[in-house]
């Protein structure tokens, strides 16, 4: 392989990468315009994918295509619960549904989680480091659209100061560089990536409607 992973995920889904940002309700929450239920909604939907792809990530903790991506900084799903803790109260996991999209993506994981594990990392990827790019911006964004108090539900986007952020994705993208031992292992994850890509856009278009994906 002459391109390392962590490079060829970047070109391979720059495009699908463009086309989500302008997806659904992103371009709303990138305004800080999104209503505070749809806000509620997203991060409902978030918290069903993380905790589905970090089930899977902790059961095969020892796996070698899957342990440089370990980083115990970057679990979310707790972050998630607090944040719908602060936001919306207790009860938040029957109140707020899940879309289609969503479900089906859950399934994905589970299915990656049951039989092919290692194409949990294209996931990790998609996520982390959206999240480690997005999230100094975002945290402010979402903060001052829902006028939140300093601080206040924004767990989800707090990696630490820049200079953790900045490491976390360094040691990111080097753990990817040794995951794919080989040709097909490294299309492989490239695939899964774009797919990844592809089901936030649903995601995020059925957020916008939310009667749509139910
Ligand atoms: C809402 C609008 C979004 C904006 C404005 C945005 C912006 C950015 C920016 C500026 C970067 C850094 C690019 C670079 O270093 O070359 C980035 C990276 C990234 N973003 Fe986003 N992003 C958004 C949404 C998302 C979403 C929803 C996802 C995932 C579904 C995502 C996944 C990623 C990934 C995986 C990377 C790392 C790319 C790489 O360096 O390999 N982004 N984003």
């Amino acid at each position: 392989m002459t391109v390392p992973l962590a490079e060829r995920l970047r070109t391979a889904t720059r495009e699908l990468h463009r086309s989500v940002e302008r997806a659904g309700l992103m371009p709303a929450l990138l305004r800080g315009q999104l209503p505070r239920a749809d806000y509620l909604l997203l991060l409902r939907n978030l918290h069903a994918l993380y905790e589905a792809l970090e089930s899977g990530l902790a059961r095969h903790a020892d796996h070698p295509q899957l342990a440089p991506l370990q980083l115990p900084a970057l679990a979310r799903a707790g972050a998630l619960a607090a944040d719908l803790d602060a936001l919306h109260g207790a009860g938040w996991a029957p109140a707020l549904p899940l879309c289609a999209a969503t479900r089906a993506y859950v399934d994905r994981l589970r299915l990656l989680a049951d039989r092919r594990p290692p194409l949990l990392a294209a996931h990790a990827y998609v996520r982390y480091l959206g999240d480690l790019n997005g999230g100094q911006v975002l945290a402010r964004l979402v903060g001052q659209g829902l006028q939140l108090a300093p601080g206040q539900g924004v767990a989800f986007y707090d990696f630490g100061a820049a200079e953790q952020v900045a490491a976390c994705s360094r040691a990111f993208r080097a753990g990817l560089d040794g995951i794919a031992p080989d040709e097909a292992a490294a299309q492989a994850l490239v695939d899964e990536a774009c797919d990844a890509f592809v089901r936030h856009r649903e995601l995020f278009e059925q957020l916008q409607r939310p009667t749509a994906g139910h």
